[in-house]
């Protein structure tokens, strides 16, 4: 009764992978218990997930062609808003959140258009907000229910608020990645999405774990181009930054445990040297406790029936 933090079902988001076919549920081998998914299976995850309480899903593309423009995030036929239209369709009262980035959709895989020049290869900053504000409107025209871009350009969020409210999409939240860092716990998700950039990395346009101010500045831009929720990422190795910023601008906060937050677990629990179920929760309350409203997991849907269970059981 005298807790000072509550874990709850209602803050459970869980990231699902889809791609083009059906009957298809392709295990990703580092994240074990994650799958990409056809449509049809994903409807049915988000169904399962949905009936022990789970509030929303945040969905990730995989397309069947890659290219240099990444046609396929702002296709109106495109995996993700294919999907959205499905399980809009099948579960109304489902939360459905669309990642907003390039990097699946580009053969480079990076999460902007990149031009060649005299000093390597660079990404182009502007000329990709037009890209994403794009998929932003292509994913609310399928039904989406929140944008989240994960790109980390500058001016992503201003820009996809005008184009969703010239679409006629004023009443689509943003959720910004605001203080995504260069993360080698991203490593699990790139062989999910099939993501991984080509050369390079991505420390040109995410952000240092050195800096904690210089998050603090990206989360007040993000909210003065218009952003309804902020997100931390990864979470746990960021917990500093996800208070400071909780504390500093008080707004909705998410906070994403990310792919290899959850590898760590699974993997050490497989061998027995770890109590999955405490470890999970331990993680998250430590997440919630320094702030995050809405808890970004790949294991909602077990966290949603441990929740439910009497402690220990
Ligand atoms: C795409 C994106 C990434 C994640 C979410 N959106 C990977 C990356 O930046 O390479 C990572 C999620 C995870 O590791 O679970 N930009």
């Amino acid at each position: 009764m005298v807790a000072e933090t509550r874990l709850s079902v209602d803050q459970l988001v869980l990231p699902l992978f889809v791609r083009a076919g059906r009957k298809l549920r392709r295990p990703v081998a580092s994240m074990p218990g994650v799958f990409q998914l056809s449509p049809d299976e994903l409807v049915e995850d988000a169904r399962r997930a949905h009936e022990v309480g789970v509030p929303a899903v945040l969905l990730f593309g995989i397309p069947e062609r890659k290219d240099a423009k990444a046609s396929g995030a702002y296709a109106a036929n495109g995996i993700v808003q294919e999907a959205v239209r499905q399980l809009k369709r099948e579960l109304p009262s489902l939360v459905v959140i669309t990642d907003v980035c390039l990097c699946e959709y580009m053969s480079h895989g990076h999460c902007g258009v990149v031009a060649k020049g005299p000093k390597g290869a660079r990404i182009l900053n502007d000329p990709t907000l037009d890209l994403l504000a794009r998929s932003a409107v292509s994913h609310a025209e399928a039904g989406a229910d929140l944008v989240a871009p994960s790109d980390m350009m500058d001016g992503r969020v201003g820009a996809i608020r005008a184009a969703l409210d010239r679409a006629g999409f004023s009443d689509t939240p943003i959720m910004a990645y605001a203080a995504k860092f260069a993360s080698a716990f991203y490593g699990p998700f790139r062989e999910a999405a099939e993501s991984a950039p080509q050369f390079g990395d991505r420390r040109s346009y995410q952000m240092a774990g050195t800096n904690p101010e210089e998050a603090l500045r990206e989360v007040a831009l993000d909210l003065r181009e218009g952003a309804d929720i902020v997100m931390v990422k990864p979470a746990l190795a960021y917990l500093d930054v996800l208070w400071r910023v909780k504390a500093e601008f008080g707004c909705p906060t998410a906070a994403y445990a990310v792919s290899g937050e959850y590898s760590m677990v699974k993997a050490a629990a497989a061998r027995g040297w770890l109590d999955e179920r405490a470890v999970t929760l331990e993680c998250l309350l430590a997440i919630a406790r320094a702030g995050a409203d809405l808890l970004i997991t790949y294991a909602a849907p077990d966290v949603a029936r441990w929740l439910k269970e009497p402690p220990g059981g």
